[in-house]
């Protein structure tokens, strides 16, 4: 199997974080990841805030319903969009930076569980501004089991809505 493909059948969603920083040429190849990724018309209407500093990281964790052991990673994304921005350029984007994480070795974990308005006075992001998701980045402190995935036959049609598309692939 290629590297891109093992990189996304390894990527876990990460819960327990090693407290260990994220060497800086690791942390750039992951934001080059974000920054490559396509948006539509390529508008790039979109703004990644990479939060390091420790109390910031509590208190966006915090605003994030509680889920404080984000704020164990060395490093927090999260991925908003300008004012016309699509969320699904953002969502583009945010996928690009964990892919790149994973294949570096670190773990992430989408969040989409946030309170708006909190997390924006957290981080100063204007009103008018969306969130897309979040996530945290760093070494894995658990190695989660693959969770499971619905059958392919339910998932893929052929050809219209009607067909099942049925495969066996590890
Ligand atoms: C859009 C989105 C939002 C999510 N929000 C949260 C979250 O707030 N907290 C959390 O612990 N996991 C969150 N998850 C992780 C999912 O629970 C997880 O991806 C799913 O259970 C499959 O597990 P896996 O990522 O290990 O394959 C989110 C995932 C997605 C795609």
């Amino acid at each position: 199997m290629n590297q891109t493909l093992e990189t996304m059948w390894k990527r876990r969603s990460i819960r327990k974080y090693r407290p260990d920083s994220i060497p800086e040429q690791d942390l750039l190849l992951i934001l080059e990841a974000a920054r490559r990724a396509p948006t539509g018309a390529n508008r790039q209407k979109w703004r990644m805030i990479v939060v390091t500093d420790r109390e910031i990281r509590r208190r966006t964790a915090e605003a994030c319903s509680g889920q404080i052991w984000m704020a164990d990673a060395p490093v927090i994304l999260c991925l908003v969009t300008l004012p016309g921005g699509w969320q699904v350029d953002g969502t583009i984007v945010l996928d690009h930076a964990i892919l790149a994480a994973t294949s570096l070795g670190y773990g992430t974990c989408w969040i989409g569980a946030f309170d708006g308005p909190a997390v924006k006075g957290v981080l100063g992001i204007p009103e008018d501004h969306g969130i897309v998701c979040l996530t945290p980045v760093g070494l894995a402190a658990e190695e989660p089991a693959a969770r499971r995935r619905k059958p392919p036959a339910e998932l893929f049609r052929r050809d219209g809505f009607a067909e099942p598309v049925d495969y066996n692939v590890e």
